[in-house]
């Protein structure tokens, strides 16, 4: 079967075609670089970013994948969770060349997109897995039993985990978008030099909730506060003498919680494999601690490559042919829903 898949839940306008939801003949993403000096995404200007940029991204994956759309078999498209501007452009746009062209719609819930982006880069991985979803919107912990059998264990309970990337970095005025840059500051500096709070991971004391050994949600609004307050106190000698230590400081407290909560999250689950998705899987310590505790406990990990790893429409071309395979389609009444639970 041929996919093509169209996203644009936030600020990439992707499209991508996919054939058998394995091979991906084309993948097309244009980042929208109007929002960086805003130091954040304007939903509005997303908007019409993605009206712009929506038929040349879409012609460009047709021409790479050297596909038509007559021979198309389906449209896939994000139809949330996202920004319900940046969702309705490219629901509208997939609706329109759906039915001009009489092929299947199928909306896609962009987590599901994300969770699905392991099974395009590697060929040994098929479930039952745990699934560390963590982008700049969503942090979850998923069981994944099968293709579609989903058991969301935990997630936020404040902000995402990118965002706190995001956050701290430009906090520490590192640019946007602040995540990977965050992480390329913190290669040089000393991770022991500021014990920043591991949000939800002991209990505090005399108290039995937050915590727990079985708690499997996560909180990062506690340890972006701490290192605000920490950078408060500095002059600034100070904060330029210590930005690499404070970045790996605050990336392993962020780590340590991702890595510790997935662990015990396939020891529960007993499953023996841990997949990470969304932007914050390329974070290269989040990569390297989650190896070293897997590989004494037995566990693999996967996680797929950068491109694959932030948005992108493969993964949405991906789990269109699993939906249409299984004979699933959407209606074209079908709406933009920003906040889609998996
Ligand atoms: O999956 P994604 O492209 O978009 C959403 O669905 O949100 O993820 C983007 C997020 C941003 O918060 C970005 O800062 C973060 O992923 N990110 C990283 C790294 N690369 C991207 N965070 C930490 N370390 C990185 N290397
Ligand atoms: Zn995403």
């Amino acid at each position: 079967m041929l996919i093509l898949g169209i996203e644009t839940s936030c600020d990439e306008t992707a499209a991508s075609v996919v054939q058998d939801g394995k091979k991906i003949l084309s993948n097309v993403i244009l980042s929208q670089l109007v929002h960086q000096k805003y130091g954040g995404v304007v939903p509005e200007l997303a908007s019409r970013e993605h009206i712009k940029s929506l038929v040349p991204v879409t012609q460009k994956a047709l021409e790479d994948g050297e596909v038509s759309l007559d021979q198309l078999d389906g449209i896939a498209v994000t139809f949330g969770p996202g920004l319900v501007g940046s969702l309705l452009m490219g629901l509208t746009f997939a609706k329109s060349v759906a039915f001009s062209k009489n092929k299947s719609l199928i909306g896609v819930n962009h987590l599901e997109g994300h969770l699905f982006s392991n099974f395009l880069e590697h060929e040994k991985f098929s479930p039952p897995f745990i699934c560390l979803i963590i982008s700049g919107g969503h942090t979850l912990l998923v069981y994944v039993k099968d293709k579609g059998q989903y058991e969301l264990l935990g997630q936020t309970l404040d902000d995402a985990a990118g965002e706190a990337f995001d956050k701290v970095a430009s906090l520490l005025n590192l640019g946007y978008p602040g995540g990977p840059l965050l992480d390329k500051t913190a290669q040089a500096g000393d991770r022991n030099f500021v014990k920043f709070p591991r949000g939800m991971l002991k209990p505090a004391k005399g108290r039995s909730a937050s915590g727990g050994e079985d708690n499997f949600n996560f909180s990062f609004s506690g340890l972006k506060t701490a290192v605000a307050l920490y950078v408060q106190k500095l002059s600034e000698a100070e904060m330029h003498k210590h930005l690499g230590d404070i970045c790996a400081s605050f990336q392993e407290a962020a780590v340590d919680v991702l890595v510790e909560k997935s662990i015990k999250a396939a020891e529960k689950k007993n499953c023996k494999t841990i997949a990470m998705a969304g932007g914050v899987a390329c974070n290269s310590r989040l990569r390297e601690k989650m190896k070293e505790r897997a590989s004494v406990l037995g566990i693999d990990i996967f996680y797929p490559s950068p491109l694959l790893c932030t948005d992108n429409a493969a993964m949405i071309a991906a789990v269109g042919d699993f939906r249409l395979s299984k004979g699933e389609k959407s209606d074209f009444n079908l709406k933009a829903v920003p906040y889609l639970k998996l």
